[in-house]
């Protein structure tokens, strides 16, 4: 049986509350309109806390690496960790995470193309805002750290949401989107990006 080309890697993002309130919604996008990528589907939700818990567990093992992030980072800068366990500090983020995201509105996307997992998560930067590269969402739009999030008990407000992962990437496409919100058709673009000679473009 063939694989299943390359462009048809598709990838979740969302626009998570404060990146709709600090006006951000057409920046973000058209960061990634402007790499190729295609838009498949797209909505606006006001989540409950148990989607948001349901997508972030969606990976049993999350809970524990991201307690062991934050204990990591925490420990790497002489702070005071969530907590000694791992686990019960992944709770703690989640507990945090499902305030963050059910604050207010935030705008589910599919996006579809080569390699749109890894594409995506370049742009979006990583998680903590203040040791994000220049360049990306996260690093260039927003200033939060472990530091000033841990101290006030909360999520770390980084703007978006990305797949890190292909697997993830298909597993939080169906958490959110049903088959039928997700739209295929032809980009004109697909030709100059995708087609194999790239011919027939002179008149
Ligand atoms: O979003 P990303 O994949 O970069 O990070 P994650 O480890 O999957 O964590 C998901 C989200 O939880 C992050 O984007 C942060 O908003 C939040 N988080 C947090 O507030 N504190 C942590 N120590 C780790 C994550
Ligand atoms: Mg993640």
């Amino acid at each position: 049986m063939k694989t299943p080309h390359p462009k048809n890697e598709r990838t979740l993002v969302m626009i998570k509350p404060d990146g709709i309130q600090r006006t951000l919604i057409g920046e973000i996008i058209s960061r990634y309109e402007r790499t190729g990528l295609k838009l498949v589907a797209m909505k606006m939700v006001a989540p409950t806390p148990e989607l948001v818990e349901k997508h972030y567990t969606l990976d049993p093992q999350w809970i524990r690496i991201a307690g062991e992030k934050s204990i990591k980072s925490a420990l790497e800068k002489g702070h005071k960790p969530l907590s000694e366990d791992a686990v019960k500090a992944g709770e703690m983020v989640l507990l945090s995470l499902k305030k963050y995201l059910t604050s207010g509105p935030l705008i589910a996307m599919v996006w579809e193309g080569s390699h749109a997992v890894a594409i995506v998560r370049k742009i979006v930067g990583s998680t903590e805002p203040l040791s994000s590269d220049v360049g990306t969402i996260r690093g260039d739009y927003v200033i939060d750290s472990y530091q000033v999030s841990n101290h006030d008990g909360r999520a770390i407000r980084n703007l978006v949401h990305a797949s890190g992962t292909v697997d993830e990437a298909e597993k939080e496409i169906q958490h959110w989107f049903s088959k039928s919100e997700i739209i295929e058709y032809t980009h004109i673009q697909g030709k100059i990006l995708y087609d194999i000679n790239m011919d027939g473009d002179k008149e």
